[in-house]
């Protein structure tokens, strides 16, 4: 089951036993609390100051997980690519609604993001995690056999 998120209730995403992303995911979703919590206090600074470090962290996360698709030859990869892609034009789009001082928060749109963000966690990078463990174990059971 997938949890869903008020946008200000902040659980950890699920983690997928991929090291690195599983590290990033937990800077996300650190970032994340402090963005809600920013956003609920209505402190627009600190609104833009987690709001701008999500865009930038979003966007090396993302070029760590196509990374680690590529070199593994994931070929679920160009469409998890595109909604990674999709996702930094979201945030794009919150920066300017931000900038141009409408109110991106109190639209629920930071929540409906965050709902995203965790289905893709929970779905795409599951699948992905799933796809490098079996690889590592065929790696590691071809290594037994020769061994
Ligand atoms: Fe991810
Ligand atoms: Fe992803």
């Amino acid at each position: 089951m997938t949890l869903r998120s008020s946008g200000t209730a902040h659980e950890a995403f699920t983690a997928l036993g991929v090291p690195a992303v599983d590290r990033q995911h937990r800077v996300i979703a650190e970032r994340w609390r402090l963005l809600a919590r920013a956003g609920a206090e209505g402190d627009g600074a600190r609104v833009r100051t987690n709001l701008w470090f999500l865009r930038a962290y979003f966007a090396e996360h993302f070029a760590t997980e196509e990374a680690i698709m590529a070199e593994a030859g994931y070929p679920g990869l160009p469409r998890h690519a595109r909604l990674h892609a999709d996702l930094l034009v979201r945030l794009e789009a919150l920066q300017v609604a931000h900038t141009a001082g409408t109110d991106p928060w109190g639209r629920g749109e930071f929540a409906c993001l965050l709902d995203w963000v965790r289905t893709h966690i929970d779905e795409q990078d599951a699948l992905m995690g799933r796809f490098l463990q079996a690889q590592q174990r065929i790696a590691a059971s071809r290594g037994a056999g020769t061994g």
